[in-house]
């Protein structure tokens, strides 16, 4: 758009690392008897959790499932709804939730909550970035890759209407039109 500006908040190298680490984490902590199933919430993760899940060192299953919150503005309403479901039975299975970012907690506070009513023997979640000053939904996270501030950050699968997924590094958005 006319005016934005992209500031490097993480370059893609450090990122890189982060999720090598990740992978590794996960593959020690996830003492499955079967195969989890990792599931991409897209848009957004799936850059993410298309590298993540090569870094994970045991056999795992994939699924998708599309949830939006916001508009094409970057403050979340708070409204979540479901625009792509599963392929898979998640029931009696141990699923791996990934993100790309928890800022008011209020998408993946809702989508534990859809997903718990299919009966999963266990959830963990995931996620890229959090904005811990920006949380208001309870909600648990057991992997977070980097904290960051109140900031409206797009790249590596992050959007502003749809723009900038395929950014490389993640950076801060503004737009000098508009301040
Ligand atoms: P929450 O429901 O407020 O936690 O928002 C989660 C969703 O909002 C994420 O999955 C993103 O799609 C979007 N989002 C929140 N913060 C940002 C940001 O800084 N950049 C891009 N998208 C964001
Ligand atoms: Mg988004």
């Amino acid at each position: 758009m006319m005016g934005d500006k992209l500031t490097t908040m993480i370059e893609a190298e450090k990122i890189h690392q982060k999720v090598v680490e990740l992978g590794a984490k996960l593959g020690e902590d996830l003492n499955f008897e079967k195969p989890p199933i990792f599931i991409c919430v897209l848009k957004g993760a799936s850059f993410f959790f298309a590298d993540l899940i090569r870094e994970y060192p045991h056999d795992c299953k994939v699924d998708f499932i599309g949830c939006s919150s916001y508009g094409s503005g970057t403050e979340s309403t708070g409204e979540v709804k479901i625009t792509y479901d599963l392929s898979l039975s998640i029931k009696d299975e141990n699923i791996v939730v990934v993100e790309d970012i928890v800022d008011s907690g209020y998408t993946l506070e809702f989508l534990n909550k859809f997903l718990q009513t299919r009966k999963p023997k266990s959830i963990t979640t995931v996620t890229l970035l959090s904005k811990p000053e920006a949380l208001k939904a309870d909600v648990k996270v057991d992997h977070s890759c980097f904290d960051i501030g109140n900031e409206f950050v797009v790249g590596y699968g992050l959007d502003f209407n749809n723009c900038y997924r395929n950014h490389p590094d993640i950076a801060v958005l503004t737009n000098t039109d508009l301040n």
